[in-house]
């Protein structure tokens, strides 16, 4: 990813206005790798108008998939559907994987690049290249690309080691059109599962929960259907922090999902933010002296690592020191060194974030991932004077017209 955009964040006092959630960039990508399973017409509601799936859209085309856009709507039309996935797009994000699933689901062979996605610590897929030999599938391992050729379509149950969204993901995706049931035994089930598995339902397939184990009983005949994606709750918290994080602010967050958002609220008003829901709107009123938490993340519904780098900033406002331990993605810790260059006191030892109260300073800083991005922005308007981000092309693959949202509640953020 070419990174060459630089905002500046200046401190931010009393935000207000209304701010309005997306759809989820985590659903929306399996939901439109669905898509492909059927070849009649799929209508996917309430898309993120985002750079990831923006370039999943444009992988699709290449696949010879009809694809059209209207502003949040998205139609597609996989009548064809090549089996060579080599766009250097694919490379880019890490929903690309979804395409091997999707793919093999109706055909016998791909060649695909590895996907991309946040330097957030070592993302292996071999959890994903394992089912797929445990379900019938011969994967070779190049160094640029994956090569999968059925052998003889196996169903037979799944169990994954650890919690994982993109495998369980997969494994869905391509057992949607097996004859016989699948098991998956220690799934996903985050949000994001649950909203695609609502979409395979309508497009025939059954799909059980029982004991926290999915039971999937697939078909050939998928039919085509419309969905609407759900809201996006990494979005929402990460403007429940900003807002919190600035005393006196008085901001509507509408469309947040608040059903999957109990632990994020409930961590917020620990640490002392003012949160509540008026009318179907969440309303965050600052904060009344943010608190120390000592926070372990984990799989939904424990609070997500998507906030960590988020809740870290507004930590250091505390009066004593917090700690957080992310077993997830131990090493999502690239934003204690830009956090370190506006004069934070936060270090990492034996996987656990320890965050003392700062005065942070301004400074030149760089963005390293996506939620980082966020992060640094949510730095620079706490902080007095101006901060300057560099790579903050990152932002704008996860989240929808972030700067307009921003400074419609009077973030003072601005593009270079
Ligand atoms: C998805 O990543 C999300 N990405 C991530 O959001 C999110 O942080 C993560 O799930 C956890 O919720 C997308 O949906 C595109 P995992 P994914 O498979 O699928 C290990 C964001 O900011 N693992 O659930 O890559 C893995 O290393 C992004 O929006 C294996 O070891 O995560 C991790 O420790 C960042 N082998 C754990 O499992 C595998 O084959 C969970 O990973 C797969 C996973």
């Amino acid at each position: 990813m070419v990174n060459f955009m630089i905002i500046k964040v200046s401190k931010s006092s009393v935000l207000s206005g209304d701010i309005y959630i997306s759809g989820s960039k985590n659903a929306s990508m399996p939901c439109i790798c669905a898509a492909l399973l059927t070849k009649q017409k799929v209508v996917i509601e309430n898309v993120p108008d985002i750079l990831d799936i923006n370039n999943l859209l444009t992988i699709i085309k290449k696949q010879g998939v009809k694809v059209k856009r209207t502003n949040n709507t998205i139609t597609i039309k996989a009548k064809r559907l090549k089996t060579k996935v080599l766009s250097d797009l694919v490379e880019t994000l890490r929903g690309s994987y979804y395409l091997m699933g999707a793919i093999l689901s109706r055909k016998n062979k791909l060649k695909i690049k590895y996907p991309g996605g946040c330097n957030i610590g070592s993302r292996p897929i071999d959890y994903h290249l394992q089912a797929f030999k445990e379900l019938g599938f011969k994967v070779i391992e190049e160094e640029n690309r994956i090569i999968i050729k059925e052998i003889e379509r196996t169903p037979k149950d799944i169990t994954f080691p650890k919690i994982s969204l993109g495998a369980t993901i997969n494994v869905i995706l391509l057992t949607s059109t097996f004859s016989k049931e699948v098991k998956i035994i220690n799934p996903s089930l985050e949000p994001e599962v649950l909203c695609l598995i609502d979409m395979l339902k309508k497009m025939g397939v059954s799909i059980d929960i029982i004991d926290k184990q999915l039971i999937i009983k697939g078909t050939k005949k998928l039919k085509g259907i419309t969905h609407k994606i759900i809201y996006d709750r990494i979005e929402a918290g990460s403007y429940i922090y900003l807002v919190g994080a600035i005393q006196k602010s008085k901001v509507y967050i509408h469309n947040a999902p608040i059903e999957h958002l109990h632990t994020v609220i409930m961590v917020a008003r620990k640490m002392g933010i003012i949160v509540y829901k008026k009318d179907n709107v969440l309303v965050v009123e600052g904060n009344k002296g943010i608190k120390k938490i000592n926070l372990l993340i984990g799989e939904y519904p424990f609070f997500p690592t998507d906030l960590q780098q988020i809740i870290t900033v507004v930590l250091t406002k505390a009066k004593s020191s917090s700690t957080i331990e992310d077993p997830i993605f131990p090493n999502r810790v690239l934003h204690i060194k830009e956090l370190k260059k506006m004069n934070a006191y936060i270090y990492e030892q034996n996987q656990v974030i320890h965050i003392k109260p700062s005065i942070l300073t301004p400074a030149i800083i760089y963005a390293t991932d996506l939620r980082c991005a966020f992060a640094l922005i949510i730095a620079g308007a706490i902080t007095s004077g101006t901060t300057y981000i560099k790579n903050i092309d990152y932002l704008f693959r996860g989240y929808e017209n972030p700067i307009k949202k921003l400074r419609y509640i009077g973030v003072n953020v601005e593009i270079l």
